[in-house]
């Protein structure tokens, strides 16, 4: 059964292909770590999952989310070792997702600007709000804050990074041509529409080292007309590729994470997952609407992907893939 073989990320080494996706968990107080949130993730280090990204967390104050969002700024860098302390001791690696909501940012949580590329509304919560244009001096500071949280990431002890670049966030705010329409290096063409990722790579793998490992998650199509494409996808993942990102884990883009561009009842990004697959030597992972391990398996057999992010299916019950009949088979 393919989904019990090893895959690497770089040179670490996952037991099998299972993967528990950032999902936000809405247990930390303040950004900070609770009890619950430690409990909440150590019932997977023993799920049998080969991989477990920590929810979206923000990089800086400006681009929180939500009441409840985790805070990988380095003010908490002691804070947040608890929690990989106590995940750290099995064999299955920590990755932790850094995220900047842009538009999606909470004012009255934060206080500060709610920052987007080129100033689209967009809705949160039901209402609309407007946001400021980010200067190059943000994009620039951004980045530098993008840095100073996946060092401080890796020193609270984490194994890996992955960048929030999908489900309408601020890094997908740039790769979405819906949501970017600058008019300088930064808009336009994909090249262009990638720069902030392609600056915020080489920075964060010349911080944290080019052996640390990083992910993108790619909210790689919009499924909407104007929107970015799975052509888009293909070629951001490449040039991710080049840029030294050692795997890519794919969503949808201003669709969010449900995809009701598409009505593949597992795989919900399929189409998408396979031509990517095809283009790069990276392993590529596809989330969405997999609750059985035959399905994953028939994914991984039928090469749509290397790995297999499972979200509600272990959210609702840690000892998901425990029970599937496959697991313990020969
Ligand atoms: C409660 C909840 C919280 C989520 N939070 C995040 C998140 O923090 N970051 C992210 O990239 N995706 C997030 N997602 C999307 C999941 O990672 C996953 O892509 C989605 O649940 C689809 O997979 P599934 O059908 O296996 O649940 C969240 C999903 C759910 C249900």
């Amino acid at each position: 059964m393919i989904a019990r073989t090893s895959q690497y990320i770089n040179g670490l080494q996952l037991k099998n292909r299972i993967v528990l996706p950032p999902m936000a968990s809405g247990k930390a107080h303040n950004g900070e770590v609770t009890e619950e949130l430690i409990q909440h993730y150590k019932k997977y280090t023993d799920s049998g999952v080969g991989l477990i990204i920590i929810e979206h967390s923000y990089i800086n104050k400006e681009g929180r989310a939500s009441e409840h969002m985790l805070n990988a700024c380095p003010d908490n860098r002691e804070n947040l070792r608890k929690l990989s302390e106590a995940l750290n001791k099995e064999d299955v690696p920590v990755f932790m997702q850094l995220n900047h909501a842009g538009a999606m940012t909470n004012p009255e949580l934060t206080g500060g600007r709610v920052l987007s590329p080129s100033g689209v509304a967009a809705k949160r919560d039901g209402a609309e709000q407007n946001p400021a244009v980010m200067t190059k001096e943000d994009i620039q500071e951004l980045i530098q804050d993008y840095v100073e949280a996946a060092l401080c990431v890796k020193e609270a002890g984490f194994d890996g990074i992955e960048l929030h670049s999908a489900h309408g966030y601020l890094l997908n705010q740039f790769y979405s041509p819906l949501t970017n329409q600058r008019t300088d290096e930064y808009g336009g063409d994909l090249t262009n529409r990638l720069r902030i990722h392609v600056e915020m790579i080489r920075a964060v793998r010349k911080a944290v080292g080019e052996d640390y490992p990083l992910m993108v998650r790619l909210g790689g199509c919009d499924y909407t007309e104007g929107g970015s494409t799975i052509e888009d996808a293909v070629k951001a993942a490449q040039i991710l590729e080049q840029e030294g990102v050692h795997a890519i884990d794919l969503s949808g883009g201003m669709v969010g994470w449900k995809n009701p561009g598409t009505n593949f009842p597992f795989g919900y990004f399929q189409d998408m997952s396979w031509q990517v697959r095809e283009a790069v030597g990276i392993p590529v992972m596809l989330t969405g609407g997999i609750t059985t391990l035959a399905q994953a398996e028939t994914l991984l057999a039928e090469r749509y992907c290397d790995l297999i992010g499972v979200g509600r299916a272990l959210l609702e019950n840690a000892d998901w893939m425990k029970e599937q009949p496959q697991y313990n088979a020969a």
